[in-house]
């Protein structure tokens, strides 16, 4: 064997000396300490032994919250928080909700995106009674799927929500293919408050409100006015976004940073991408992976940029803060890689599918008033569409009226037509001013009558909601 010269063995010591250390892999490395404490959440008592049951005590109450610095707003909550407590459960648990109603009126808990049966999804005079002031409603169902959905009234609900009543679910797969771990969820909304910090009324603005869709003057994370969060540079954090507001469409955009999109209502898309932006619509929300780049030590803002949802007026005016950023003044990591393919979804089949055709539409009536419905329907005169379990639908949306609405469907996935999209199962979409899509749905399973509405909650309070009754299979 030929033995190492000297020089040689010096050399080779020389040069791994001189080596750059290489960079801490991102999924070695903690958050930095505290990263999400300014974000975070209230957490409901587990009532239950049972490790695949989550059995919890929720109530809707006014509580006094400070959302402005010394001032105490009477708030509408669930559990005297706003955002209501985070619901995590994983996915195949049973859920249960003890609920009951302290509010001066009556209400009702909707569970967005879960497929609960009929009689859990909380619309009023549908699927349930209203819950009375003093009254209770135990909602039990299964989590059938994993992602981030939420809770929120079904009862003057523009009125309701925008006082404070809303909340997060986080529903994990524990085979998930991007767990990275290092979950955030960010709860965005606005509130109307004058300057003794009492809300406005919930008509403020008349029927230009509820025609334009009422957005508060005070942006909240999470129920704060602008958070502080923490990251490191390389280090993934997953962002679980939802639009909790009434009306105000979020673009999402962290220019320097690298943005990642997931997936969005029903969880995992099929692919990941790299994006620039993402508009979420009131209902929707989006799966991102924010990886923090540039300086540590740096500050950053994640701001509130205008969306085109109809009229100038929607659009022409000026970004808003709504949470700092703060990159600790530690080392960067190296980047977790995030896989590509994320979950196979199949195309809805659509033969044999059943069309329909569904105008959302704003009209005046003989007294001058607005009234927006659904092929010129208001709610108040629905007329549902008829569907039968098993039975493929496409629904041709078509928006002809000047502003932008965010269509939602209660209890069933929809697909997108739209080839140039990434596959992924979608509950709310955006319909914008001047436009159309085509939605496919199956009606597979729960018979019953489910809701569709703008999710605009004033549109939807004026009449722009409609009802499908999916008759049980064979009758
Ligand atoms: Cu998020 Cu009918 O509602
Ligand atoms: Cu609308």
């Amino acid at each position: 064997m030929p033995r190492t010269s000297l020089p040689v063995l010096i050399l080779v010591c020389l040069a791994a000396a001189c080596a750059p250390v290489p960079p801490e892999s991102a999924l070695t490395v903690e958050q930095p300490e505290g990263w999400a404490d300014d974000l975070a959440l209230a957490t409901p008592v587990d009532l239950n032994p049972d490790p695949d049951i989550l059995e919890i005590e929720l109530d809707a109450r006014v509580a006094g919250v400070e959302f402005l610095p010394g001032l105490t707003t009477p708030a509408w909550t669930y559990g005297g928080t706003v955002p209501g407590p985070l619901i995590r459960a994983k996915l195949g648990d049973r859920i249960i909700i003890r609920f009951t109603n302290t509010l001066p009126e009556a209400t009702s808990i909707h569970w967005h995106g879960m497929r609960v049966p009929n009689g859990m999804d909380g619309v009023p005079g549908v699927t349930q009674d209203p819950v009375g002031s003093g009254e209770a409603f135990r909602y039990e169902f299964v989590a059938r799927d994993a992602g981030t959905f939420w809770y929120h009234p079904h009862i003057n609900s523009s009125a309701q929500v925008g006082w404070g009543m809303y909340g997060p679910i986080v529903i994990e797969d524990p085979e998930d293919p991007a767990g990275f771990g290092d979950d955030l969820v960010l709860m965005l909304s606005d509130i109307s408050l004058d300057d003794i910090g009492e809300f406005l009324p919930a008509d403020n603005g008349g029927e230009f409100g509820d025609l334009f869709g009422r957005e508060g003057s005070v942006l909240l994370v999470n129920g704060r006015v602008l958070p502080t969060l923490k990251a490191r540079v390389g280090k993934p954090q997953r962002w679980r976004i939802i639009n909790a507001a009434r009306a105000r469409y979020y673009n999402i955009r962290m220019p320097g940073h690298r943005l990642s999109r997931l997936g969005g209502d029903n969880g995992l898309a099929a692919r990941s991408e790299e994006i620039y932006n993402t508009v979420i619509v009131p209902g929707e929300r989006a799966d991102l992976v924010f990886t923090p780049q540039g300086e540590p030590g740096s500050e950053d803002l994640l701001q509130w940029v205008p969306v085109d949802r109809g009229f100038s007026s929607t659009f022409n005016r000026g970004r808003e803060p709504m949470l700092a950023i703060e990159l600790a003044d530690l080392p960067p990591v190296e980047p977790a890689p995030i896989p590509l393919e994320l979950r196979s979804i199949e195309p809805i089949d659509l033969d044999g599918a059943i069309e329909h055709s569904l105008d959302m539409t704003i009209e005046t009536d003989y007294q001058n008033k607005v009234v927006m419905g659904i092929n010129g329907i208001p709610y108040w005169n629905v007329v549902p569409i008829e569907a039968r379990v098993g039975e493929t639908h496409v629904w041709h949306l078509k928006n002809a009226t000047s502003f932008a609405h965010p269509f939602h469907l209660h209890g069933y996935f929809f697909q997108v037509l739209d080839e140039s999209r990434i596959p992924e199962w979608k509950d709310t979409v955006d319909l914008p001013a001047e436009s159309e899509l085509s939605i496919a749905v199956r009606f597979d399973e729960r018979a019953g009558t489910w809701m569709y509405h703008c999710h605009i909650l004033d549109h939807a309070e004026s009449g722009m909601m409609g009802q499908v009754r999916v008759a049980p299979a064979g009758d």
